[in-house]
């Protein structure tokens, strides 16, 4: 890491290291060098201009396969609920990429500031729960990498790379708002099992995830306005084009009121309009 280092740069470096613990202990360094930066006085950072990779590196474990291959265990059984933390902290580690290539992927579209800020701090939670994923399944006597994991994760990324729009309609808007929908049962399954340690970190995940999904609305909104396009039409037109299938109900109204995206966005969109 170098003083002079763009936050494209730094993205890239970030969406270039394998190593889940290197790779979010990177991501903190550098969200924290571009939020010291945009304090009143402080040197300011350019964003710069970058050519990230249309893959992330990965490490050699988990084996990535496709859904309908990843073994299903019962929920109920402390090997269904290791196998549940691990499938979080794999979401989140695509998170942290997801978040820094949004940065890296768009740097010539130009963008107010507090597009990147808002992006460099989702990076930075999504960091700390991968970490905290990685903590309750080091306490079960797992390990990320001990379970396979879902391949193809990083298909909204790819089938998005030239959309900005379709990009946060697909991925915070959808995506992420899907976190919010399915996040409550989770806990439930790990309250009944007094795993405490894994509730708390649940429940950090299901209080910050809510700020991701009203990133995505609040700059899908700000670039339709910029656009003169309709938000919503422009919402169903983006999510039929990138996103392979319906949205699964039931979804949380209130969760998702609270990070700005209405009914009307998402309920033409689901599985019982189709
Ligand atoms: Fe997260
Ligand atoms: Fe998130």
């Amino acid at each position: 890491m170098s003083e002079g280092q763009t936050l494209t740069q730094r993205a890239v470096e970030v969406l270039s290291t394998a190593d889940g613990r290197a790779k979010t202990e990177l991501s903190r360094a550098h969200a924290a060098a571009w939020l010291a930066s945009r304090k009143p006085g402080a040197t300011p950072m350019a964003v710069g201009r970058g050519d990230p990779p249309l893959h992330p590196a990965r490490p050699a474990r988990p084996k990535l396969l496709l859904p309908r291959e990843v073994p299903r265990r019962r929920p109920g059984s402390p090997a269904g609920r290791i196998a549940l933390l691990h499938a979080v902290a794999h979401i989140e580690l695509n998170a942290v990429d997801l978040h820094w290539d949004i940065i890296a992927r768009f740097g010539h579209v130009p963008m107010p500031m507090g597009f990147y800020d808002d992006w460099v701090r989702a990076a930075d939670d999504e960091s700390r729960h991968f970490q905290l994923m990685c903590a309750c399944l080091d306490g079960m006597g797992s390990h990320y990498g001990a379970l396979p994991a879902h391949a193809g994760m990083w298909r909204a990324a790819e089938d998005t790379r030239n959309d900005l729009p379709g990009r946060l309609a697909v991925v915070p808007m959808v995506l992420e708002a899907r976190g919010l929908d399915v996040t409550p049962g989770m806990i439930e399954i790990f309250r009944k099992a007094d795993a405490t340690e894994a509730v708390a970190a649940l429940e950090t995940i299901y209080a910050e995830e809510v700020a991701h999904v009203a990133y995505g609305s609040k700059w899908f909104h700000f670039l339709c306005g910029r656009e003169n396009r309709d938000p919503k039409d422009a919402f169903h037109d983006l999510v039929q084009r990138y996103f392979h299938g319906a949205l699964k109900p039931p979804f949380n109204d209130e969760k998702r009121a609270e990070a700005g995206i209405p009914p009307d966005f998402y309920w033409p969109l689901a599985d019982a309009h189709q």
